[in-house]
């Protein structure tokens, strides 16, 4: 590999992550701390309820599955690669992926397409939300692209890209297996930083706390008071 690639390599896959989980990290915190109520959707449900069903609904079941895939392959890789040992069981999981993959594109596809075609929401849509849908697009696009153009991802995530992802996080980054990789395996691995990078910034903050207390506080009960004949008032 000449010095050049070896260069681009080292900032790609060895700055760039660590730069995107510091900014990850100190302005999800910041923001957090100093602008809380900023964090947030802005959903724009109310301002058109049907695409936005038809959208959302299959982008976040497919993304949710997708994602939780590839963080399970990374914990859990021998898992992985044992369960595809059997090549019907391989089917399953690759099938089941790019199901998932597709319906994720597909979503994507009809919110950015509402976002461009309904003229209320194209008001209430920020040049930020096309840099994080353009991202996203990217994002899914170059990983079904993957799924499609190299096969058995699965198995060769588990194998290659989870000890990358390791290294990163151990701070000893390994690039013997991502040099290698096709460009279009590279530019899905850095679109992912790019996102990480974005994120606090954007709307996407809301999946850090998105009904999350729910899960652990105690559960709530709200009554609503009135005198007999009153019309409905506040809840107490
Ligand atoms: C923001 C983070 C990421 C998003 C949103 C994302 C999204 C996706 C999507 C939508 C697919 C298509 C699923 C399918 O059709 O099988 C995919 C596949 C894939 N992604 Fe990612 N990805 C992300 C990060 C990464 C990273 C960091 C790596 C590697 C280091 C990676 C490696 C792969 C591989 C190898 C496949 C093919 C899986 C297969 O063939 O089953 N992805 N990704």
């Amino acid at each position: 590999m000449t010095n050049l690639a070896t260069y681009f390599d080292q900032l790609l896959f060895v700055a760039l992550p660590y730069v995107a989980f510091f900014v990850f990290f100190l302005v999800s915190i910041t923001r957090y701390h100093w602008r809380g109520f900023t964090y947030s959707s802005l959903s724009s449900q109310f301002l058109e309820n049907r695409q936005h069903f038809w959208g959302l609904v299959p982008f976040h079941y497919g993304i949710i599955v997708v994602l939780t895939g590839h963080v399970v392959a990374w914990l859990i890789p021998r898992q992985v690669l044992w369960w595809n040992d059997r090549p019907l069981r391989l089917y399953i999981l690759e099938i089941s992926a790019l199901a998932c993959g597709l319906l994720t594109l597909i979503g994507l596809v009809s919110l950015m397409l509402r976002r461009l075609t309904v003229s209320k929401i194209r008001v209430v849509t920020s040049k930020l939300d096309w840099v994080v849908l353009l991202l996203l697009l990217a994002q899914v696009v170059s990983g079904v692209g993957t799924a499609v153009l190299y096969p058995w991802g699965s198995s060769w995530y588990a194998a290659m890209a989870a000890p990358y992802l390791w290294s990163i996080l151990k701070l000893n980054p390994d690039l013997t297996y991502i040099a290698a990789m096709p460009p279009l395996v590279k530019f899905h691995i850095v679109g992912a930083f790019a996102l990480i990078l974005v994120f606090p910034f954007s709307r996407l903050v809301h999946i850090l706390v998105i009904p999350n207390p729910y899960l652990w506080r105690k559960p709530q009960v709200a009554r609503w008071y009135r005198a007999p004949g009153e019309a409905a008032g506040e809840p107490v």
